[in-house]
């Protein structure tokens, strides 16, 4: 399958994925090492819901990461690791090195007693360790579930025992811009609450003070420098779990999505070369967190399968000042840049100086990934970074699709600013009314559903499939609900409006209002709260809470910073409250669900537009929500 390189060959191989996708991914399948070829390329049923792509092929995905490429390219950097600390020399690991690394550590995993299909949890900061984590439990079939070092002890507690992990890989601490996180004493305390968890394996990031727990704690440099450098990799069935990531949902719990070993590699590999239209000697930077999905996909597994060079920036974009991204791009002449629109926001407030500090004459492909990217930030991003001179790709995917879905292909797709554009190959989405018909015309808007299977879904939820099956698949039978409502225009691009459930996107970060909900309702003085999102510059969506308390504070300022140091502990600090109102009452139905759509009217400022509250308990307190709102 040759890579797209026109849009009519766009045009043409979109045409043939959807006339005959089997062949055409058998196509793109046939260009990875299988041990065992598969039977068939696809069995579906939506109903239940069940996918299986590449049924009967056996495979390791580490070695088509690394070991193939070993032939070619030992000497080639596969990762470049650029430190916290803008003065700390960045790291150059080619890829004879990272198999080495990986296998020491595979093998460490494998001399603890762990093996193929245990759950091994990683809550790391964005070091080289983190990378060799993944791929050294890819290497020998571990699932790993990696759990974003920016949360609380209580959600990494959640997520270890939702999964029955066995082993967690963390560091003493973390770096963040000036500041040090103390990781470890963050996984003692939420290893107070998980039974299944035997070893916990400890790398020295910042040197800080720690306590070892005897016959539990291990110090990372004592147990896997020794290791050999050889590691033999797992075979594995195409439909073994590779691993679970959490994401939010619509109750409390966080949903462990399931991905699997061949759909997921040969998708997330296709759309890494597609859509940047990634060259050899390219140098690629994603500048997301391996703790979410796009560092996965985007800095792991797509760039490594393609024997691509990969950036892993442990820093931030404002940190020492608002130029440090484009410092890194100007360092290390990045070709293809791939960011989120919080980000360029939040760098669009600084002086233009801090960019024009720099040269970044290098760049060639830009991209966008997490939530809808404004059309000012859009035209700023093409004018001043791009100098209008690279495509910018604004690619709408999620945690449970895996890869990138509707999105421009670099230099082939005429783009509009804000607009996703069009499906990849394989990918057939389909805009549904809210009454649950597909609407087939042009220039129209509903809710957002994706008719046939591509290969790197999400297979389940862990441990819940009927969850996974009243989440994707019961809202329009038979297709999968992305939760994201879109327009599609007259030349049939899709833009992606935002979430029509209960999930607000807050800097690129997906949380579950519920989940926030609860973690408030800790706070002893709280009776009940109701979440919504706003409009943010920055964020994108900020976090609206309605607190009802059991008296109404008089002074409400220490009993918000007590809130939100509640649901940073319970949560994380992502998803602190910006905007806390006590009120009296919520607006309810009179069977006593939460109007959210007037609360979600009352945080957007919409107050003129709120529609029928007739049907409401008490219709007053509406107005009394809407006198007191910030
Ligand atoms: O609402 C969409 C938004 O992010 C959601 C998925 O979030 P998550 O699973 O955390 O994955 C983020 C990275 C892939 C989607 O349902 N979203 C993501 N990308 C875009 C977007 N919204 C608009 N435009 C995008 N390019």
């Amino acid at each position: 399958m040759s890579i797209i390189s026109s849009f009519e060959e766009y045009k043409q191989q979109y045409q043939q994925s959807i006339e005959n996708p089997e062949e055409f991914w058998s196509q793109i399948a046939d260009t990875f090492v299988w041990r065992k070829k598969y039977d068939s390329v696809l069995k579906w049923d939506f109903n239940k819901p069940e996918v299986k792509w590449f049924e009967g092929g056996k495979l390791n995905i580490v070695e088509n990461c690394i070991d193939r490429h070993l032939v070619n390219k030992a000497r080639q950097t596969a990762i470049i690791w650029e430190s916290n600390f803008a003065d700390e020399p960045s790291r150059h690991i080619t890829y004879q090195e990272l198999f080495e690394s990986v296998n020491q550590v595979a093998n460490m995993l494998r001399q603890q007693g762990i093996k193929k299909g245990d759950r091994v949890c990683i809550y790391l900061p964005m070091i080289p360790q983190l990378a060799f984590a993944v791929l050294a439990c890819a290497r020998i079939g571990a699932v790993h579930s990696v759990v974003f070092a920016g949360f609380s002890s209580g959600s990494l507690a959640d997520r270890i025992n939702d999964s029955g992990c066995r082993l967690i890989l963390t560091s003493d601490g973390a770096y963040r811009a000036d500041k040090t996180l103390d990781l470890k004493s963050i996984v003692d305390e939420a290893l107070l609450k998980c039974p299944t968890v035997e070893k916990a394996i400890i790398y020295q990031r910042t040197k800080g003070k720690v306590t070892m727990k005897p016959n539990r704690d291990l110090w990372w440099h004592e147990v896997v420098g020794f290791q050999s450098k050889a590691c033999e990799a797992e075979e594995m069935d195409a439909e073994d779990i590779l691993f679970i990531l959490y994401t939010s949902g619509s109750t409390g719990k966080p949903k462990g999505m399931v991905h699997t070993c061949a759909g997921y590699m040969v998708y997330t590999n296709y759309t890494f070369k597609t859509v940047f239209q990634y060259q050899p000697n390219q140098l690629f930077w994603c500048t997301a967190d391996i703790g979410w999905i796009t560092g996965h996909s985007y800095i792991l597994y797509g760039p490594l399968s393609a024997g691509a060079t990969t950036i892993l920036f442990e820093g931030v974009p404002s940190w020492p000042d608002m130029g440090r991204f484009w410092h890194v791009i100007e360092k290390h002449k990045v070709n293809i840049f791939y960011t989120a629109p919080t980000a360029i926001r939040s760098l669009e407030q600084a002086p233009l100086s801090f960019v024009n500090n720099y040269d970044l004459s290098s760049l060639q492909v830009l991209g966008s990934v997490g939530e809808p990217i404004n059309v000012e930030a859009w035209h700023w991003y093409d004018e001043n970074i791009g100098r209008k001179n690279c495509p910018i790709v604004d690619t709408w995917w999620q945690t449970e699709t895996g890869g990138i879905m509707i999105s421009p292909i670099a230099n082939v797709t005429p783009l509009k600013p804000a607009f996703a554009t069009l499906p990849m190959p394989g990918i057939q989405p389909a805009v549904m009314s809210e009454k649950g018909a597909e609407i087939i015309e042009n220039n129209v808007e509903g809710r957002l559903t994706i008719k046939f299977p591509w290969p790197s879904m999400a297979r389940t939820i862990y441990g819940d499939h009927q969850r996974f099956r009243d989440t994707y698949f019961s809202t329009f039978p038979g297709m999968y609900f992305t939760g994201d409502g879109c327009k599609r225009d007259e030349d049939g691009y899709y833009r992606i409006t935002g979430r029509v459930d209960d999930i607000i996107i807050v800097s690129g970060h997906n949380l579950g209002t519920a989940e926030i909900e609860s973690a408030i309702d800790e706070h002893s003085s709280v009776c009940e709260t109701a979440v919504v999102g706003f409009p943010h510059t920055i964020k994108g969506q900020g976090v609206y809470a309605f607190v009802i308390c059991y008296e109404m504070p008089k002074e409400g300022e220490t009993l918000r910073q007590e809130i939100r140091e509640i649901v940073s502990k319970i949560i994380g600090p992502i998803a602190k409250p910006d905007k806390i109102q006590f009120v009296r009452g919520l607006p309810k139905t009179r069977s006593g669900k939460i109007m959210r759509r007037i609360l979600r009217k009352i945080a957007e400022g919409e107050v003129s537009s709120l529609g029928d509250t007739t049907t409401l308990l008490d219709p007053a307190i509406v107005e009394e929500i809407k006198a007191g709102a910030l």
